[in-house]
């Protein structure tokens, strides 16, 4: 089953209903629990394998429909850590559906320059079989400059893991000396997250009727337009899909003001931040961690301020994490 369907024309009442949303705000980024596989497969009488392969073909027409309404960012939730505590034979089927679906995204790598695609993997790799991180890796680092549209996959991940890490990455900075305490704050939280090369999803869609978060992006979705829907991953259809747009458009005045307050409290902050180093700069106190311009730092010019290389201290176990684990894996690649 490839990622990509094939070039068909779209009906007119899908062409006429992309037109009338596209009216209206489109989000930026959209991040979606595709929940239900296992209840679907029990549901049509077939192996739970069958029921995530059938997920995965809903994926790429969700994409798709992204697409074609101009959604520029899409985040999965793909493998959360928890989903480890399965039986190893479905572990072991969902490993190797991934590790398949990477393979094949790769052969079909023409299609990913064709359509500008990012593609991220986002979570504790590391837990991840090997196989598994090498076909992830290859497709991260093949994708890594196209900026038209970013798919996040979110692979071993939980929320909880994430922001720990994060808070362990700073406390890490302040315990060589490279951070005060007083330098932690939520943008230098946000820095050190998985998704910190990225806006918060503008909406959180969950299939299945449960409605819960299940340790899923809880920091980015603090102000999301939440659409928790009935229907089942593998039969999500775009009505639903255009539902939860109207949804999000419907709302959009309140998440625009909740967004933008939060906004003005972090730039506040800053500047609070920013005043204090000057004082104590005045005051003739030595500021550790400013960067001499005058600017927040973030971590990457805190830790190199003190001569110390991105190589040495991976900023964040998100992306730069990535970036190392994919120098770990590009070792096995050459293999
Ligand atoms: C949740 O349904 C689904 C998963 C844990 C797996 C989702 C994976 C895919 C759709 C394939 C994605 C593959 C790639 C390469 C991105 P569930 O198993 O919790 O079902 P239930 O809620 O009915 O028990
Ligand atoms: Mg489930």
């Amino acid at each position: 089953m490839s990622w990509f369907k094939e070039e068909r024309k779209t009906s007119f009442i899908r062409t006429f209903c992309n037109n009338v949303i596209k009216a209206g705000q489109i989000p930026k980024h959209v991040a979606i629990i595709m929940d239900g596989n296992r209840r679907f497969a029990k549901k049509v009488k077939c192996e739970r394998s069958k029921g995530h392969e059938k997920g995965f073909e809903k994926l790429t027409e969700v994409l798709e429909w992204c697409f074609d309404l101009g959604i520029p960012e899409v985040t999965v939730y793909a493998f959360s850590i928890e989903n480890f505590k399965r039986s190893k034979e479905e572990v072991d089927g969902l490993m190797e559906l991934a590790t398949q679906k990477f393979d094949r995204l790769m052969e079909e790598k023409e299609m990913i320059m064709k359509h500008g695609v990012c593609v991220r993997a986002l979570g504790d790799l590391t837990m991840l079989p090997e196989e598994l991180q090498r076909s992830v890796a290859r497709v991260v680092k093949y994708s890594q400059n196209n900026t038209k549209a970013t798919l996040n996959v979110c692979l071993a991940y939980t929320s909880r893991h994430e922001i720990s890490n994060a808070v362990k990455l700073m406390a890490e900075g302040v315990e060589l000396g490279l951070l005060k305490a007083s330098d932690i704050s939520e943008s230098l939280l946000e820095k050190c997250l998985y998704t910190s090369h990225s806006p918060h999803p503008d909406m959180l869609i969950r299939t299945s009727g449960e409605v819960r978060f299940s340790d899923f992006l809880l920091w980015q979705c603090s102000y999301s337009s939440l659409s928790f829907l009935k229907v089942l991953w593998p039969e999500f259809s775009v009505w639903d899909f255009y539902g939860a747009i109207l949804s999000f458009q419907w709302n959009y005045k309140a998440f625009k003001d909740a967004t933008e307050s939060c906004r003005i409290k972090q730039t506040q902050a800053e500047l609070d931040w920013e005043l204090q180093c000057v004082l104590d700069e005045m005051a003739g106190v030595s500021v550790s961690v400013s960067n001499g311009n005058g600017h927040m730092p973030n971590t990457r010019s805190a830790f190199e301020q003190n001569g110390t290389t991105t190589e040495e201290i991976p900023l964040t176990n998100g992306y730069h994490g990535l970036q190392t684990s994919i120098h770990n894996v590009e070792e096995l690649i050459t293999k």
